[in-house]
């Protein structure tokens, strides 16, 4: 799908499909409100777009929408009409997901070229550019499928050739630049979604690697170092190693590099578990059904590299990923056994569940004594108990810095993603220290299990650099069909981490 953005008088459109808005002035008010644009269309229409919403009772809510046949009266043969939702609460979330339905209801329609009305007539609370932006990251974002391995009914699957943007003022490159930024984001997102949706044979640490390499490759600013078995055990990386102990496929960390001259570095790092069966604290069937996702963090990470060559963003950035298969063969790491972490801390494994923070513990270990930036942070399908405490949409932010957990909470408001700050409880640590080593890996009883994570996490990083780390156990994986994603890897974080890199510099 092509999206162009213009200014271009409504009669020399030659599209199928004019997509125009709606929304309503509050949450119960069953008035519908219409741009000055559709009021116009409406009477070269005889009255036919109004008519239709109040026949049908469409209701302008986020996610709804009406079609309308034309019948000649203007050039477009369909009018999508998409609510969005109540005037002045329209967030740039709300809109991506206006955006997705967009989408969405263009193909169902099998609608080939679409031209969509954007004029900023519903709220003051949001800019031009974050409209524009907002839409267009949406239209992508629900445009996305994932196709690699269907062979039935892919023939009818149908492709939304082009949607044009057209807005009422002359195209500045400003808006070229909006557009432009949105795209890049959207395709870093969904090829993260390519990425979590590919099955875990495939996606084994050495393809991560092969990957990080590919987005490297010819790029001026960037470079990929892949280490293997035999590095990690010269790196004393006990962590990864001992939770690679179960599997014979060999566990990479791997390390990439973005550099601008500038004269902060951010890392980000990402839990690469390529699947998850628990270990030896074996999953049940159920519950390991979706665990090749526990690579989402690392498929995140370089999602963001992805896009950095286009994007380019004035801060050094470096990408570090800690990837292993769980598995429980004849080797693998007992409940009970102790591994050694790169910065010399005994960790005892009590649950080979609880692998995740075990893998990270030499990266973030790494990003201190090697990397040595000015932040950090890591990004995680790390516990269950998350999406207890949060549900299926919304990430857990865990921080040492509260400037960080700020800019951080801003950037997830500006790119439609749903963060929650979350305390690093201080009296929790003791639930790590009743063990035969420095730490054990899962906390004492069964509460708080997000927290006693992070804070596991937190042994690994220097209290003098800001350390962020977000626990997108819920939000990375749509276990159902979501408005911005259907069922599988949804991508997130990588919006949020894009817009926070872009502020850097
Ligand atoms: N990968 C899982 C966490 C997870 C669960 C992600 C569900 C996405 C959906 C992680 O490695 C894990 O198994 N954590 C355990 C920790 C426990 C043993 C302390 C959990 O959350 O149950
Ligand atoms: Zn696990
Ligand atoms: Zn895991």
């Amino acid at each position: 799908m092509t999206i162009t953005i213009s200014h271009k008088p409504f009669s020399t459109t030659a599209s199928d499909t004019l997509v125009l808005f709606a929304w309503k002035k509050a949450a119960d008010s069953k008035e519908i409100l219409y741009s000055k644009f559709l009021k116009e269309i409406d009477t070269t229409c005889g009255g036919i777009v109004t008519r239709t919403a109040e026949i049908e009772r469409f209701d302008p809510s986020v996610g709804k929408t009406c079609s309308i046949q034309t019948h000649g009266k203007i050039p477009s043969r369909n009018i999508l009409l998409v609510g969005l939702g109540v005037q002045n609460e329209i967030t740039v979330a709300t809109l991506q997901k206006s955006g997705a339905v967009t989408a969405r209801r263009l193909k169902h329609y099998k609608s080939v070229h679409a031209d969509v009305y954007l004029e900023n007539d519903f709220s003051n609370s949001i800019t031009e550019d974050e409209i524009l932006h907002s839409l267009v990251a949406g239209i992508r974002m629900g445009n996305y499928q994932f196709t690699n391995h269907k062979t039935v009914g892919i023939e009818t699957l149908h492709i939304v050739a082009s949607v044009n943007i057209i807005i009422s003022e002359k195209e500045s490159d400003s808006h070229k630049h909006t557009l432009d930024t949105a795209i890049h984001i959207s395709n870093a997102v969904n090829f993260t979604r390519d990425l979590v949706n590919e099955p875990p044979s495939l996606t084994t640490p050495s393809y991560l690697a092969k990957t990080a390499q590919d987005i490297v490759k010819g790029k001026q600013n960037m470079s990929c170092e892949v280490f293997g078995k035999d590095d990690l055990v010269r790196m004393k990386m006990g962590g990864i190693l001992g939770i690679a102990s179960g599997t014979d496929v060999e566990p990479k960390f791997i390390k990439l590099e973005y550099n601008v001259g500038a004269d902060k570095t951010i890392a980000l790092i990402g839990k690469g578990i390529t699947f998850d069966t628990g270990g030896l604290s074996l999953k049940p069937a159920s519950a390991m059904e979706t665990m090749k996702m526990d690579m989402a963090g690392a498929a995140a990470v370089l999602g963001v590299f992805s896009a950095l060559d286009t994007l380019r963003p004035r801060v050094n950035v470096v990408g570090l990923i800690s990837s292993t298969e769980n598995m429980p063969g004849p080797n693998a790491v007992k409940p009970g056994d102790v591994v050694t972490a790169m910065n010399g801390k005994t960790i005892e494994i009590l649950n080979t569940d609880a692998e995740g923070r075990v893998v990270l513990a030499d990266a973030l270990s790494y990003a201190v004594s090697v990397i040595k930036p000015d932040v950090m942070i890591d990004l995680a399908t790390l516990t269950g108990a998350c999406i207890v405490a949060l549900g299926e949409e919304v990430t857990g932010l865990f921080s040492n810095s509260k400037e960080l957990a700020e800019s951080l909470l801003e950037s997830a408001k500006q790119s439609g993603e749903s963060v929650w700050h979350m305390p690093l409880v201080e009296t929790y640590k003791d639930q790590l220290k009743r063990s035969v080593a420095d730490i054990k890996n899962i906390g004492a009883g069964k509460w708080g299990g997000a927290i006693t994570a992070a804070l596991f996490l937190q042994e690994f990083t220097d209290p003098t650099i800001p350390w962020a780390h977000l626990d997108i156990a819920g939000p990375a994986f749509a276990e159902k069909d979501m408005i911005t994603s259907p069922y599988g890897g949804t991508g997130h974080g990588v919006r949020l981490l894009l817009n926070y890199l872009l502020k850097r510099g």
